[in-house]
């Protein structure tokens, strides 16, 4: 189904669910299915307590392992906060950095999200970095506003050499855990929305080489049309990554 040349990148966010146990035989059970799928990136992003363990489970297969945040100062008095080195170090490849529910019920902001980016580029991790609406800007007609402003400011100062490390995940934040899943054509408008930011920011080729998910409610029966829309890359995928069989199914609707 591929259309151009970007990596496609299929990322399950677990959020707040897994122990360590738990993790350990779903990593092996997911790694089992997608095990030679290799036309797109597979990753789990789980909760930090899980990361030794996942490390360790993924090992050897194509599941690449990610956390779910990680803080912009190197260390210090942050309690109950992650640094970077500490997630390169335990074998971690990818961050998600400004999930929504971070912005709901963190306190995040567009700043310190883009602090956040920063500090997981300069370590050399990966970083999905989520952005998108809310029900009542898309309902005031002000979704390309919104997400053209998020794009500009979490992004700002990051250089072009360093977009090669980055994932933009485009979440209306509507269609997370709600079942409301973006229509095809509304996922495309958003993602070649941001792309287009994107060039306006760096560059043409720049904003062509980035991969761009969608996320909100993707799951086994809705991936592949969403998946076959030219500027989507990819997806962030909650609830359906904690079943293996659901997120393999969406692995394989990403196979070229
Ligand atoms: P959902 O979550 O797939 O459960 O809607 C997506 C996300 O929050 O990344």
């Amino acid at each position: 189904m591929k259309k151009t040349s970007r990596r496609v990148v299929i990322a399950g966010n677990w959020k707040m669910n897994m122990t360590p146990s738990a993790a350990k035989a779903a990593i092996e059970a997911t790694a089992a299915l997608v095990k030679g799928k290799d036309g797109c990136d597979v990753v789990l992003c789980v909760p930090f307590i899980d990361v030794a363990t996942a490390v360790e489970a993924a090992r050897g297969t194509n599941v690449k392992i990610g956390a779910q945040n990680v803080h912009f100062e190197k260390k210090g008095a942050f309690t109950g906060e992650i640094s970077a080195d500490m997630l390169t170090e335990a074998g971690v490849e990818y961050v998600i950095v400004g999930h929504s529910e971070r912005r709901q019920y963190f306190g995040e902001t567009d700043e310190t999200v883009n602090k956040r980016t920063r500090a997981g580029l300069d370590a050399g991790l990966k970083v999905i970095m989520c952005l998108g609406e809310v029900l009542a800007e898309r309902q005031a007609g002000i979704t390309e506003e919104i997400v053209s402003m998020q794009t500009k400011l979490d992004l700002a100062g990051i250089p072009e050499e360093q977009l090669k490390n980055l994932i933009i995940a485009y979440e209306p934040v509507w269609a997370i855990g709600t079942g409301l899943t973006a229509t095809p054509d509304q996922a495309e408008e958003v993602c070649c929305l941001i792309r287009k930011v994107v060039a306006g920011l760096y560059s043409e080729a720049a904003a062509e080489a980035l991969t761009i998910q969608y996320g909100g409610s993707m799951n086994d029966g809705n991936a592949a049309e969403l998946l076959a829309k030219v500027d989507v890359d990819g997806g962030l995928i909650g609830g359906a990554s904690l079943v293996p069989e659901k997120f393999a199914k969406i692995v394989d609707a990403a196979q070229a």
